[in-house]
């Protein structure tokens, strides 16, 4: 899947865009099963949470192409995250982008940025996100 029905987004932009660079992270994320890219950016006037958005690539091989994102932007309080950062687990996609830019559309806010005692539970709530967003867009498979 790259391309997506234009007609699936029914209130974009409900919090505008972020353009970004993929930067390295801590790559926790490839090891719980949700790599993710991490922006260089924290917008301040964004507030902390989960959102469902829409990941458009300006740079790299796949430039102009697509793709659902699950959004992470807080301080990772289950994994003892100090600063804010801005990291996005594209669906259905896994390419190295480091160096990318990226465009993210937030399309919808899923819940707050929590913190769990287990990974295990962040790891089902990450799951349960990547749910939402195929059904927010109709397009579980
Ligand atoms: C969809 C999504 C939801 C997330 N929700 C939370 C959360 O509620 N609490 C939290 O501490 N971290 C959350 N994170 C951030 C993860 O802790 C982070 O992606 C993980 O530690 C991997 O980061 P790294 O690859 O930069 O190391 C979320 C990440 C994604 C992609």
């Amino acid at each position: 899947m790259t391309g997506i029905d234009s007609t699936c987004s029914p209130e974009a932009a409900e919090f505008g865009t972020v353009t970004g660079k993929v930067v390295h992270g801590d790559k926790i994320g490839r090891n719980i099963g949700f790599p993710t890219a991490t922006l260089d950016v924290s917008p301040t006037a964004l507030p902390h949470g989960i959102y469902a958005g829409i990941a458009t690539l300006h740079s790299g091989p796949r430039t102009g192409q697509r793709f659902l994102t699950a959004v992470s932007h807080g301080r990772r309080p289950t994994v003892g995250g100090q600063e804010s950062r801005l990291e996005c687990h594209f669906l259905d996609f896994s390419d190295d982008i480091y160096g990318c830019e990226v465009e993210i559309e937030l399309v919808k806010f899923l819940r707050p940025d929590i913190h769990f005692d287990h990974l295990d539970d962040l790891v089902a709530a990450i799951r349960r996100d990547v749910d939402d967003i195929r059904q927010l867009f109709s397009m579980t498979r």
